[in-house]
């Protein structure tokens, strides 16, 4: 039995349908959480930011905890990211950041020069501990109800936030490192590997389920560019982790042409940003991975028939495929109406069942016909 298989245990919590999701095993109706979950959209999280700053509740397990399981809890969804920051590795690295409000991340000595990346450490990811203590507490609270989900950045968008000091329009000075000091670039890929692989370690030892890559800004790049600079750094990651005995999902955004290079990372899972059409990315994978995704994040300030003619629209293009993870295309934005995430929720565990049981009933005729 592989592809689903049946019959199915039932019920399923949330963390079962989702862990069981990513490996592609048949589950009752797809999983669904989303990404940002926790965020400005949301009072409660605008409150605790009233307080702290935002990288005061990433190093403040009890903090981070809350702001988690509030989120998780408040959307009745089937998995909780642990709330963090892809830029969190940088400092015990060598790199310090800030968060300045309305410009994003801003580095303030990015690596410029091969001696800047020869500088880097890569001896201190004990550091960042504080991440997986927030993951013990969050596991513990919700044991098997809710997935758990750590993350990292991938080599890539980590480099590129580390080269340009922040977020970035053309990636200049990154693809001139790449281009210009390519065993240096290497080396730098090399090094996040070996501090991004403790980092995952940790949060997978602390009761992280699955572990998503987020690369970000890999759309930046040209397919023949991911493949000769990007690829096989990032295939060596996604496999030390799922050496770790739990699965991967993989997301870019802006991706549609780099979709079959990203698959051959070997991830679990490949999250889809919205502009693809669900259906064709996915054979276009030849089904040979799960997929997440892609509701258009905007969709969520739609009029509700709007926005279930598009959830539907997801649900009919994964057509109850075993290893389909509802989500947005990307993160949840600042305004988002809360009661329109909550309707999402409601909405693929209303109609996510009735595709789910026809491709269960379709495979049963068939093994009998
Ligand atoms: O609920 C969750 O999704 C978990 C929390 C989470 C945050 N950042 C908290 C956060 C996650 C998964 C991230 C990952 C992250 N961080 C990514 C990858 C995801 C993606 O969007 O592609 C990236 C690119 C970053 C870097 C980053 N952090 C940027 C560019 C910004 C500024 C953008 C903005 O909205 O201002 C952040 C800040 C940030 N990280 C916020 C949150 C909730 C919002 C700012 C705040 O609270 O002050």
């Amino acid at each position: 039995m592989g592809e689903g298989e049946l019959p199915l245990e039932l019920p399923l919590t949330g963390g079962s349908r989702f862990v069981r999701a990513c490996l592609r095993r048949a589950v009752d109706r797809p999983p669904v959480w989303f990404l940002r979950q926790a965020g400005r959209y949301m009072a409660e999280y605008r409150e605790v930011r009233k307080h702290h700053s935002l990288v005061e509740i990433c190093k403040r397990p009890e903090l981070a905890a809350e702001v988690t399981i509030t989120a998780a809890e408040k959307l009745e969804v089937d998995a909780a990211i642990i709330f963090a920051d892809l830029l969190l590795p940088l400092e015990p690295m060598g790199l310090d950041f800030e968060f300045v409000a309305g410009d994003g991340p801003v580095v303030h000595h990015p690596l410029r020069t091969v001696e800047d990346i020869d500088r880097l450490r890569t001896d201190r990811a004990g550091a960042l501990e504080y991440v997986a203590a927030a993951i013990e507490k969050v596991a513990g609270h919700f044991g098997d109800r809710m997935g758990m989900i750590g993350f990292c950045g991938a080599p890539y968008t980590l480099a590129s936030y580390m080269i340009e000091g922040g977020g970035s329009r053309n990636y200049i000075f990154t693809k001139q490192m790449m281009y210009g000091e390519t065993s240096a670039w290497q080396r730098l890929l090399d090094k996040l590997v070996v501090v991004l692989t403790a980092y995952c370690r940790q949060q997978v030892d602390a009761g992280a389920d699955v572990i998503q890559i987020f690369d970000s800004w890999a759309g930046s790049l040209g397919v023949a560019d991911y493949r000769e600079y990007v690829l096989p750094v990032t295939k060596r990651l996604v496999r030390a982790v799922q050496e770790m005995g739990v699965p991967v999902i993989y997301f870019g955004v802006d991706t549609a042409s780099l979709l079959p290079a990203m698959r051959e990372t070997g991830a679990d899972v490949i999250g889809l940003d919205w502009r693809v059409e669900l259906d064709a990315a996915w054979r276009g994978l030849d089904y040979a991975c799960a997929v997440q995704g892609n509701l258009d994040p905007i969709t969520l300030f739609a009029p509700e028939p709007v926005l279930e003619a598009r959830v539907k629209g997801i649900l009919a293009a994964a057509d109850g495929r075993a290893g389909h993870i509802f989500n947005l295309g990307h993160g949840i934005v600042p305004g988002t109406p809360v009661e329109n995430v909550q309707a999402v929720v409601r909405m693929v565990k209303a109609m996510g069942p009735q595709f789910a049981a026809r491709r269960a009933q379709a495979g049963t005729e068939a093994a009998h016909g």
